[in-house]
């Protein structure tokens, strides 16, 4: 018995307890009031967002929370019993009765919704219950677009092909957005961007471009500029056109001198223009068969990007070549095989005469020649015999000299295309 008397306070003390009815606080509480001025609040990603809750009059104990949303799917965002020293929220005002003004900082697109300031009383050996609320603070957070991407097609293209680009970015908030894109500082029509949520509540956005390369593209660059309400200035994304453009090289082989007399060394030179990438491998073929030749230089770059390269390999004119074909065979950025060829012609060994060909050939440099001394005028009789006459005598000369059993004195060698036009002349006449 002595326990129980011992134990008799606390027991009533637990009784009193149990039969104080939360009636009692509602009723003391019928002045209280949670203020919420904020009715909307907008702020950016990354900003301290400051809500504020303001109370009035007497309530009973228990703490002031806040709660994002009511009903079903509130989530506590602080609760002044439960403080974590990780989380992003803090009392603005340390322990007071009356203003329970909270900042969360680092605020993120999935912030935003609608925070209320709520009044719970203790019930005893229960969970405290809920009691009033503030009229709520929608929160509105506004995110910047990230930095736009553009991304173009996976591999090279030429000149006149049609390639799109596509200029990416995301996490902003509101959906408002505007793209412009542009080749150089020229502007380009592209179709409507699509405009997507994500589940962060912010947006993404995708806009493409058709682009029609051009040969001179490899400096160009085309740039997607976004603009968005949380912008001071667009944002920008280039891509320099160089990584996707590929011009193939012209390919030209050029033999010097031709045709070569016997046993003469002939240069091949092998001219690469107006290509790119640089990255270019030449080799030499002799009827099929690879042969050592020599780049004269890297490749230059010559205009608007574009690069340059010569190649070239010398051959022993030897009788037994004359009619061989000389290939240059170019490989170009990875590309299939391409090339151009020359003949090594060999002009025939005059011992013994001339040869037909040879003969039109010296014919028609007389006439041209008596044609060219007509034309520009010079009729007086003594210049016309002395220009025949001079003309006689070197070829005379000349086949003296091609007579003679030692080698002949080097002929100016004649370009292929000017000996073939000349021996139009001769046959119109
Ligand atoms: C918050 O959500 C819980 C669980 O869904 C619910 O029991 C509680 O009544 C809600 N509180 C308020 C104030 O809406
Ligand atoms: C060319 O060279 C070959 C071999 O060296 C020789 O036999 C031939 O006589 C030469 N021909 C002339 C026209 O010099
Ligand atoms: C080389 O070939 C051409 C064309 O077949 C011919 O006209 C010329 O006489 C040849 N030259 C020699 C040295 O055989």
């Amino acid at each position: 018995m002595v326990l129980v008397a011992q134990e008799l306070p606390l027991m009533c003390l637990v009784l009193l307890l149990l039969c104080r009815e939360p009636g009692v606080d509602a009723q003391a509480g019928q002045d209280f009031a949670l203020q919420q001025p904020q009715a909307k609040v907008t702020v950016t990603a990354g900003e301290t967002l400051t809500l504020i809750c303001t109370t009035s009059g007497a309530a009973g104990p228990g703490p002031v929370m806040w709660l994002k949303g009511l009903g079903s799917g509130n989530k506590t965002v602080y609760d002044p019993n439960n403080r974590d020293p990780s989380s992003r929220v803090t009392e603005a005002v340390r322990e007071s009765d009356t203003n329970y003004t909270i900042h969360i900082r680092n605020v993120q697109p999935e912030d935003m919704g609608t925070y209320y300031c709520v009044k719970f009383v203790k019930i005893a050996f229960a969970a405290d219950e809920f009691f009033r609320h503030g009229s709520g603070t929608e929160v509105t957070v506004q995110a910047k677009p990230s930095t736009p991407l553009v991304s173009g097609p996976e591999q090279r293209a030429r000149p006149d092909e049609s390639v799109p680009f596509t200029c990416t970015t995301g996490g902003f908030f509101p959906d408002k957005i505007d793209v412009k894109w542009f080749k150089n500082s020229n502007p380009m029509t592209a179709k409507t961007p699509q405009v997507t949520q994500s589940r962060m509540k912010t947006y993404n956005m995708s806009s493409t471009v058709q682009v029609t390369l051009q040969k001179d593209d490899a400096r160009s660059q085309i740039t997607c500029e976004v603009s968005h309400p949380t912008l001071q200035a667009p944002l920008q994304g280039r891509f320099q056109l160089s990584r996707v453009l590929r011009v193939p090289p012209s390919i030209e082989v050029r033999a010097e001198p031709s045709p070569a007399e016997v046993n003469k060394t002939v240069a091949f030179t092998c001219l690469l223009k107006e290509f790119y990438p640089a990255k270019v491998f030449i080799s030499w073929l002799e009827n099929g068969i690879e042969i050592k030749g020599q780049n004269l230089s890297g490749p230059l770059e010559v205009s608007r990007g574009l690069f340059e390269l010569r190649s070239r390999v010398e051959v022993q004119a030897t009788e037994e070549k004359n009619g061989s074909t000389i290939t240059c065979r170019v490989v170009h950025d990875g590309q299939a095989p391409a090339n151009d060829s020359a003949v090594l012609w060999i002009s025939n060994p005059t011992l013994g005469g001339l040869s037909n060909e040879f003969q039109i050939n010296k014919g028609a440099n007389v006439l041209s020649s008596l044609l060219l001394l007509l034309s520009m005028g010079v009729l007086l009789e003594k210049g016309l015999l002395g220009g025949l006459l001079f003309f006689l005598f070197k070829r005379m000369n000349r086949k003296a000299s091609e007579m003679l059993p030692y080698p002949a004195p080097p002929q100016s060698p004649a370009p292929a295309a000017g000996s073939q036009g000349l021996a139009t002349v001769s046959s119109d006449l």
